[in-house]
């Protein structure tokens, strides 16, 4: 592997992020030899902590990765740790010299990487300080990793994207959607633009509807400050969600470069209906989860999880249709649906194919036929916890007479492969250490997104919902499913 040379500066540094992601990918980086010699890393937060305190935090979080006591020693002491507070610009100045004096220790010729992981509302502010205060250097690269959310509606990401960019180069910023990182997710391009036989049958003279699940089990868990203000809407739809539409919907590229592949995403990303707000109220529905059993487990209702107001409004589960109005796509409905406290975890795609123009195993006077409905081919992407895709197609029912039934063509990639394969985070930092901003969402990508999503949120805020309106460990509301019926089509959801 290619080492690299660079100074991370990582803000949230004691944060959840840093401890259950980041540092393992650093350390996955560093065993794979992407990081050697030249590196060191920057944790920032408010807290006082030594770097002898912070380095045995980041032996902490390495544990599962079995290192030996020599390699755990030799990554953690390239970590350095810098007690520091957002609005002061004197903190700047120290973190400035410490950055100084790192890059000539380690040789890092102004090599530098800002991460982002902590509280929104402060991203701004140290961007403006990184810039005004000099520690973005002139020789070397210095890239920003910024993490969600990026701005709560339209005119608040507008406003973090002008203040950003007076200090980074759109190219140097890596707006992080970890689904981006995700193999599966990666691998709709592989499974679109390598087969023929699907991209020939991409469109709307054969395709039914697009239906996209991510189905969480977990509840809101510690997390209720922040989901309060966020709710499944801007949690999942307004990144996650829409990048894979993009992924789904978008042109062949001209090439599978950043620049070709951003702009036919973009291209996707325009053509979705924007809605007004009655039609929205028509199109998205909402639930929130009440109280229920699953795996002989009972949990609570959202309103009483940590947090959380007794009275909350907060959608924890969205399901809704988006329509792409051009030739490709015009009158198919792309179905996305996501929640908390579901059934399962699972994260799936299914591609619903149309019927055959005629279906000639009717039941006929004769009566070879007892079938009277084709199910329809689907092509399912499992993108979570398993890794892989199937299909399925109508066989002959062996034996006497015409029956057809339904076969599964099924790959999944082995529990081996899927845990040998490298982490989301782990391949987004090393892309952006890269400078390949292929995976991460470009601002005009984020910009059309909160297009989508704010009428979505505002016909919302005007009307009450009846919450809570599912059970924990059902798939939501009632809602969700007439969504479908009402067009003639069901969620589909196998094992
Ligand atoms: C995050 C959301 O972006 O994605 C969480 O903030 C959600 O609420 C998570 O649980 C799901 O990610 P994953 O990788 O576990 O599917």
């Amino acid at each position: 592997a290619n080492e690299n040379t660079v100074l991370f500066t990582i803000f949230g540094g004691t944060g959840d992020l840093a401890k259950r992601k980041l540092y393992p990918s650093l350390f996955r980086l560093f065993k794979k030899g992407n990081l050697g010699t030249h590196f060191a890393v920057i944790g920032t937060a408010r807290r006082e902590w030594s770097d002898e305190y912070y380095r045995d935090i980041v032996r902490e979080t390495i544990q599962d990765l079995n290192p030996t006591n020599e390699e755990a020693e030799d990554f953690s002491s390239h970590f350095y740790y810098q007690s520091h507070n957002v609005n002061d610009s004197e903190h700047y100045d120290t973190l400035k010299n410490l950055a100084d004096k790192l890059d000539e220790q380690y040789n890092l010729n102004g090599n530098r990487l800002y991460y982002l992981a902590m509280a929104p509302q402060f991203f701004g502010t140290i961007v403006s300080h990184l810039k005004s205060q000099k520690i973005i250097t002139d020789n070397g690269f210095n890239r920003l990793v910024i993490e969600k959310p990026f701005g709560s509606d339209y005119q608040s990401a507008y406003e973090l994207n002008q203040q950003i960019r007076l200090a980074f180069p759109e190219q140097d910023i890596f707006r992080i959607d970890h689904y981006l990182g995700k193999e599966m997710i990666q691998n709709i391009s592989a499974i679109r633009f390598a087969n023929n036989i699907f991209e020939s049958q991409w469109n709307n003279r054969y395709i039914d509807n697009v239906q996209i699940t991510f189905a969480e089990n977990l509840g809101v868990e510690d997390r209720g400050g922040y989901y309060e203000h966020s709710g499944a809407l801007k949690d999942m739809v307004q990144n996650h969600i829409l990048q894979v539409v993009s992924l789904l919907a978008m042109e062949p590229p001209v090439a599978f470069s950043e620049k070709e592949i951003r702009t036919e995403k973009v291209k996707a990303l325009n053509a979705i209906r924007v809605y007004d707000e009655k039609e929205a109220l028509n199109n998205f529905v909402r639930g929130q989860y009440g109280g229920g059993q699953l795996d002989n487990q009972t949990y609570i209702d959202y309103r009483h999880e940590e947090n959380v107001s007794e009275s909350s409004e907060t959608e924890t589960f969205v399901a809704g249709k988006f329509m792409i109005d051009n030739f490709r796509w015009s009158g198919v409905p792309f179905y996305v649906r996501t929640g908390k406290r579901l059934t399962e975890k699972g994260t799936r795609i299914n591609i619903v194919f149309k019927q055959v123009p005629v279906n000639v195993f009717k039941p006929s006077i004769e009566g070879t036929c007892e079938n009277s409905d084709l199910p329809p081919n689907v092509l399912t992407i499992y993108i979570q916890p398993t890794e892989g895709f199937s299909m399925t197609l109508n066989g002959k029912e062996v034996g006497q007479g015409f029956n057809t039934l339904p076969v599964k063509l099924d790959f999944r990639h082995s529990a081996e492969t899927v845990s040998n394969s490298p982490e989301a985070y782990e391949k987004l930092i090393l892309d952006a250490l890269n400078g390949d901003g292929t995976n991460f969402s470009h601002w005009d990508e984020v910009a059309q997104s909160w297009h989508l999503v704010d009428v979505i949120r505002s016909s919302w805020d005007k009307t009450t919902p009846d919450f809570p309106n599912y059970a924990a460990g059902t798939m939501g509301p009632k809602a969700a499913f007439d969504l479908l019926e009402r067009d003639g089509f069901q969620w589909i959801w196998e094992p």
